[in-house]
């Protein structure tokens, strides 16, 4: 009963994509269990370059189940859309695609109501994506959202629709100055994509639950990364889900004892976008190159992202958090070049040293990160396939950063390219 679950070991953006949609060619299921279409997974393809937000990456390989778990929340317009451009470049999404009937729905009023808070003042700015995802997960706590189910019957849809619609409309109004459309017109626009979505929405535990009696290859798919996790990441920069290794139990109904194997996929250096603390976060010349050389804007929002060196505590917090078995280091290449590599090992803050995670923003925003210096290499590792063929700097930078978080990489990214790859395990 092989089940992986691959989280992403920092803020997000690790290169989770290009790593799923390599491993997919060995499973049989790809399943997402949180977060919406926050998320932006980019994948090279027949020479294309594809983005997606909300359906797993292993779409692009035939034969594969993608499911969409209960824990994701879904955004109907954003769906639809993913949908239309994976079947214009021909992707057959019949029998492939499975979305939980328990998701919850991303609904106009929620991207308002994000947008407002983000925009206006008396609220903490995190620095969102803007796409209703934390007023979403808020409703579905507070009892009040709107299920993927709910769309099985107009009368049930009307009256969830109803138990929010004038909480909503005051709420914007009075804090926001935002009308919401009519109540006909929300209720027509559900049911307008209820047409395409319908026959997609399945009961995914049962679903996943007989996957996984058949001994199917599992693949559970993680968005963002350990430090957005609404419990343990930098709290309130965080996004409104349990992105960490827990989140694929309850966000796909799967349970703990099933999961076989926990891998992390991290970058070679840390980058973040939005606000929040950021230890290791470079204002320099260097920041400005691994920016630049990585290509570090956001897939989803176009932002630029804050760029840093590689963070050992950021690291093994979430090696321990997740019980990650294996990692995968990507984008290797963007440090070639660098005459010194840094690794941060620690935060000094008033006189202490922190090795493990502090939960306090105050002690992350203001502590001195404490660094390691590597020799860098010259030569170029771009779609490097052999780890011995690796610059000896650059493999024991690689092999530094294994002792330190006593776990070995089982794949190493050279490039955003499939083949560009160093496999050194088979994951199952
Ligand atoms: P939200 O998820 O849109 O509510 O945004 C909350 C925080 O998570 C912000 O700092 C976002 O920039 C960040 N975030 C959300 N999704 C991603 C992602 O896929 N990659 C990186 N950061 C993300």
């Amino acid at each position: 009963m092989p089940v992986a679950v691959v989280v992403g070991m920092q803020w997000g953006d690790e290169g989770k994509g290009k790593i799923i949609d390599l491993l997919a060619e060995n499973v049989d299921v790809v399943a997402r269990y949180q977060g919406g279409h926050n998320a932006g997974h980019t994948i090279c393809f027949n020479e294309k370059q594809f983005v997606l937000h909300l359906i797993p990456s292993g779409i692009f390989h035939e034969n594969k189940l993608c499911v969409i778990g209960n824990g994701v929340v879904v955004d109907p317009l954003a769906l639809v859309e993913e949908m239309r451009q994976l079947e214009e470049a021909g992707i057959d999404l019949e029998g492939r695609l499975v979305i939980s009937d328990r998701a919850n729905i991303i609904m106009p009023y929620h991207g308002t109501s994000d947008k407002g808070r983000e925009s206006g003042s008396g609220f903490q700015k995190i620095g969102t994506t803007g796409r209703g995802i934390g007023p979403s997960y808020a409703d579905k706590i507070a009892r009040a959202g709107i299920r993927t189910c709910d769309l099985r019957d107009e009368t049930y849809l009307k009256e969830r629709l109803r138990a929010n619609y004038d909480e909503k409309q005051k709420i914007l109004k009075s804090l926001y100055g935002t009308e919401l459309p009519e109540f006909n017109c929300l209720l027509d626009e559900l049911m307008g994509y209820r047409e395409t979505i319908l026959k997609y929405i399945a009961d995914t535990h049962i679903l996943m639950r007989d996957q996984i009696a058949q001994g199917k290859n599992i693949l559970c798919e993680g968005a963002q990364g350990t430090m957005l996790d609404v419990d343990h990441g930098t709290y309130p920069f965080v996004t409104s889900s349990n992105s960490t290794a827990g989140g694929a139990c309850t966000g796909l109904g799967i349970p703990p004892t099933k999961v076989d194997r926990v891998l992390g996929v991290i970058k070679a250096y840390t980058t973040r976008v939005g606000e929040g603390p950021f230890p290791t976060e470079l204002s320099d010349a260097d920041g400005e190159r691994l920016g630049k050389v990585g290509h570090e804007f956001g897939a989803t929002t176009g932002r630029p992202r804050r760029c840093g060196w590689f963070d050992a505590v950021v690291a093994k917090y979430g090696v321990h958090l997740n019980g990650i078995d294996a990692l995968i280091l990507t984008k290797v290449d963007v440090l070639d070049g660098f005459k010194t590599i840094k690794v941060c090992t620690g935060y000094e803050y008033k006189g202490k040293t922190f090795l493990d995670m502090p939960a306090d923003a105050e002690v992350l925003e203001n502590c001195r990160p404490v660094y390691t210096g590597f020799d860098g290499w010259s030569e170029s590792t771009v779609g490097v396939k052999d780890f011995d063929r690796l610059p000896e700097n650059a493999r024991r930078y690689i092999n530094r950063l294994s002792e330190l978080l006593e776990t070995p990489f089982m794949m190493i990214s050279t490039g955003p390219d499939r083949e560009q790859t160093i496999q050194r395990e088979p994951l199952f």
